[in-house]
């Protein structure tokens, strides 16, 4: 039997948390998680009613904490499990869920799984990882480690080469010798490992988890069937048991991920995605230039994504950035940040938003890789709190990344203060979608085609409510018919004229009406 998405996802808004910038609280320069709850408040007040946070388990933090050493541990500079669980219990009182960041696809080479792994002798974790007898021999370019242990042979590795893949099978087996299937022991063993992670946090209180590289665990699986297989397996182990907890997928592909039980996906943004068209890059859609842009291939596909999903009673997730995409603002300024996120905010989806982009911060240039960031090291630097020596981040001088002192963007403390700063408008904006059944994310939804497409106008519907939502990012007006709909304005930026059956939308406005 499929089990439908937690209630709560109805009216989620996810605020992701990249716990090493947030804020630290015993002045060791990286943040915590007692600074999580110190800003639950903050978060809340903001309108968010969920968290995603980045991996807290024990690590030696060569990929930011995708490394994880031991999955029953928190790492130490974080805290403790008392300081997770009074996190949970915290947000809880609050109405707030949380959901921790699941790295199934991998360990570091530092676990103790991996360790027993290279022994020579067989034992229980021999067939935990993908092992070769020789060096890899398969047609596709896996990377593998060798020479690294007593064990003879090579094993496969996923993203960095401290991340030995752990064994979930081939979906085609074509060398027996060393590949097994999902059903093989080996991988069977390693999902019955993982059911006991998820389980151990779930009962701890933990409200699901965003699940890294979800659709990448199975390996010579072309369609991605084979994940799909695996995932069905993995949830119909438990998912009864804990019918409220969330699971999203980092799968980029809904019409797999939905269907192998995933609440949602999320429709990610690396610059040749296609939400990236909106938002990221040289000449995004909701950027201010002269340029004649339209929004169609965008929602091309789009509309055939919601449509399945929709069936499939799931979601789709956009989100603002994430810490491995540029930040949005880098592309998009505060003003035209608040066209995007009335996009995002009304649009018919689990929205996230990741940290800071509630005030606009920039991507940090030129900065050294620190922990596995690569160029994604901009996109993770402290957040930015208030006009303190490191922005309030941390009372100590050397912060684990370098604060961005950029004076362009205003820190929150400031922004809380100015009713037009892109930080109070979120405010608004988050408060008119609460009071709105309209705009809960399971509300029907449906594009008008406008002419030639230019402006962005869609309806959504639930119950009696029935709203209009049409943005117009351009230097043009467009005439939009009002069709059935009263022309009361409820939320709305720049000009505006309603005339009869119809309304102007005015250069850079855009408008919520019913
Ligand atoms: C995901 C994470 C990324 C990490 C990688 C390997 O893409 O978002 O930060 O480096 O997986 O786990
Ligand atoms: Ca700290």
């Amino acid at each position: 039997m499929a089990i439908p998405h937690p209630e709560w996802l109805n009216q989620a808004l996810f605020y992701e948390i990249y716990p090493q910038s947030f804020l630290d609280t015993n002045e060791d320069g990286i943040g915590d998680l007692p600074g999580i709850i110190k800003k639950l408040d903050y978060i809340k007040d903001l309108g968010f009613n969920a968290l995603w946070i980045n991996p807290i388990f024990d690590s030696p933090f060569f990929d930011a904490g995708y490394d994880v050493r031991d999955f029953y541990a928190i790492a130490p500079r974080y805290g403790t499990m008392k300081d997770l669980t009074k996190l949970f219990k915290e947000a809880h009182k609050r109405g707030m869920h949380v959901l921790l960041d699941l790295v199934p696809g991998h360990t570091s080479t530092d676990c103790e799984w991996f360790k027993k792994s290279c022994q020579p002798e067989k034992n229980e974790y021999s067939d935990r990882y993908i092992w070769t007898d020789s060096v890899w021999k398969g047609e596709e370019d896996y990377p593998t480690l060798r020479g690294i242990s007593a064990r003879n042979g090579s094993v496969l590795t996923n993203f960095f080469s401290i991340q030995p893949a752990l064994n979930y099978g081939f979906y085609e087996v074509h060398h027996p010798e060393f590949e097994e299937e999902i059903r093989g022991e080996g991988p069977q063993k390693t999902i019955q490992a993982m059911v006991d992670v998820i389980t151990f946090y779930l009962k701890k209180g933990c409200d699901g988890f965003r699940v890294d590289m979800a659709g990448w665990l199975v390996k010579r699986d072309p369609e991605g069937d084979g994940n799909v297989k695996l995932w069905k397996q993995i949830f119909s182990q438990f998912r009864e048991d804990y019918p409220e907890a969330a699971f999203i997928s980092e799968w980029n592909n809904p019409l797999k991920s939905l269907k192998a039980g995933f609440d949602c996906d999320f429709l990610l943004q690396d610059l040749d995605s296609i939400q990236a068209s909106l938002c990221r890059g040289e000449h995004p859609y909701f950027a201010f230039d002269d340029l004649d842009k339209n929004a169609n291939e965008y929602f091309t596909r789009f509309d055939s994504l919601y449509e399945f999903a929709k069936k499939q009673k799931r979601f789709l997730s956009l989100i603002s950035g994430n810490h491995d995409t540029v930040r949005v603002g880098k592309s998009l300024n505060e003003e035209e940040l608040k066209f995007y996120f009335t996009f995002m905010f009304t649009m018919p989806s689990v929205p996230f938003l990741y940290y800071g982009d509630e005030i606009g911060m920039k991507y940090l240039e030129g900065l050294t890789s620190v922990e596995g960031g690569y160029q994604r090291t901009g996109s993770r630097t402290p957040m930015q709190w208030d006009e303190s020596e490191q922005k309030g981040f941390s009372s100590n001088p050397n912060t684990y990344i370098q604060v961005n002192m950029d004076e362009s963007v205003r820190p929150v403390s400031v922004q809380e203060k100015d009713e037009n700063s892109l930080l109070s408008f979120l405010k608004s904006l988050l408060a008119f979608k609460k009071d709105h059944a309209a705009l809960d994310n399971d509300a029907s939804y449906q594009r008008i085609e406008t002419k030639n497409s230019s402006p962005i106008v869609y309806i959504r519907k639930k119950g009696n409510e029935r709203l209009m939502i049409a943005l117009n990012p351009s230097k043009k007006i467009y005439s939009i018919s009002l069709g059935k709909f009263a022309g009361q304005v409820l939320f709305s930026y720049g000009q505006n004229k309603i005339k009869e059956d119809k309304f102007s939308l005015y250069p850079r406005s855009f408008i919520i009406l019913k």
